[in-house]
């Protein structure tokens, strides 16, 4: 696999903690934590790694804007955001709803001095590629290089940030001598799971990689994975074939929807503030963890031996829902 060029944003490798001290460990499973959320603050959590590889991508095209997508309180747009100000970059962002008091990653989407474009759910769910070409020749009339980063920066380039970070996860279990069994994910636009895997079955290490839906559970997420894993190998000019037939998605913790969470996610994640100083945040590794934790109680089989948890950041989302906490 021939990986393209990035560039260096996060700060890598990401700490391995164990989480022996917690009562989430069972006898046949110990639980360990790879901080994702430190690779950075404003351009931290899971997006940093992607967009390391897809900013390069549009900085080597030309681009003066970077065009994206996502929910109000998307992390990626944020991300895309605070690295287009960081590059002297305009963003410009479709996101999907209505205009709302600005809060948590909306708050810093305006900070940071992105262009912000609301759209209904409906023209999101269906048409929000052809807007952002709309936009992006909008742009080029003007002659103006516009790229575009489609939702979570999921794509064929973005694949390669989590493939990279497997090839880390495989630097450190030597180091730390614990070889990983399984690895859980949230997954959302499914770029995270799909570098994770390709990269797990073309090193033939077999390890377990189990993705927990936070997004929808009538989802395809499968598809949407290989999807972006053939594309991935694509842009890398790798001819293996590589099989499908180990994805492991979890759907049972999804809840009501992307981004309605339910009174036990949120007890959890109060719990787990309290018991352990680490910050989860309601739509993506509150859920994720808490489906990781609960599947370990019901000793599910996948959930074996040495469970690395990958902690994807998202924290900021945590404050438009404070009120949601009894303090
Ligand atoms: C904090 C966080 N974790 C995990 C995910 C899921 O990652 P992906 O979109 O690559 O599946 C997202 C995005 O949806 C996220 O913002």
């Amino acid at each position: 696999m021939r990986k393209p060029d990035r560039l260096e944003l996060a700060n890598l490798p990401t700490p391995i903690w164990s989480l022996d001290g917690m009562d989430y460990c069972r006898e046949n499973a110990r639980l360990f934590m790879k901080r994702d959320d430190f690779t950075g603050f404003e351009m931290g959590g899971n997006k940093v790694r992607k967009l390391e590889y897809a900013l390069k991508q549009g900085m080597d095209q030309g681009a003066e804007v970077f065009i994206t997508c996502g929910g109000i309180q998307s992390n990626h747009v944020r991300a895309v955001a605070s690295a287009a100000a960081l590059f002297s970059r305009k963003a410009h962002l479709v996101l999907s709803g209505s205009d709302m008091q600005p809060d948590g990653n909306y708050f810093l989407d305006l900070l940071f001095g992105a262009s912000v474009q609301f759209v209904s759910e409906e023209d999101y769910k269906y048409r929000r590629q052809q807007l952002m070409e709309e936009i992006r020749a909008s742009y080029t009339r003007r002659g103006i290089q516009a790229y575009i980063l489609p939702e979570g920066a999921s794509n064929g380039i973005g694949f390669f940030g989590y493939y990279q970070a497997y090839e880390e996860i495989m630097m450190q279990e030597r180091l730390l001598r614990e070889p990983f069994d399984t690895i859980c994910v949230a997954v959302g636009s499914g770029g995270t799971y799909a570098g994770l895997y390709a990269a797990n079955e073309m090193y033939g290490c077999r390890k377990r990689i189990v993705g927990f839906n936070i997004y929808d559970k009538n989802a395809d997420a499968e598809m949407q994975i290989a999807g972006i894993i053939e594309e991935g190998l694509r842009v890398g000019g790798c001819r293996n074939r590589i099989s499908y037939d180990r994805i492991h998605i979890v759907y049972d913790y999804v809840g009501e929807g992307y981004g309605i969470t339910s009174s036990q996610v949120m007890d959890f994640i109060h719990k787990t503030a309290l018991q352990t100083g680490i910050l989860l945040d309601p739509v993506n590794t509150g859920k994720a963890l808490y489906g990781v934790v609960s599947e370990l109680y019901k000793r599910n089989p996948l959930l074996t031996g040495n469970v690395l948890y990958i902690h994807t950041g998202g924290q900021f989302g945590i404050f438009p829902q404070k009120n949601r906490f009894c303090l």
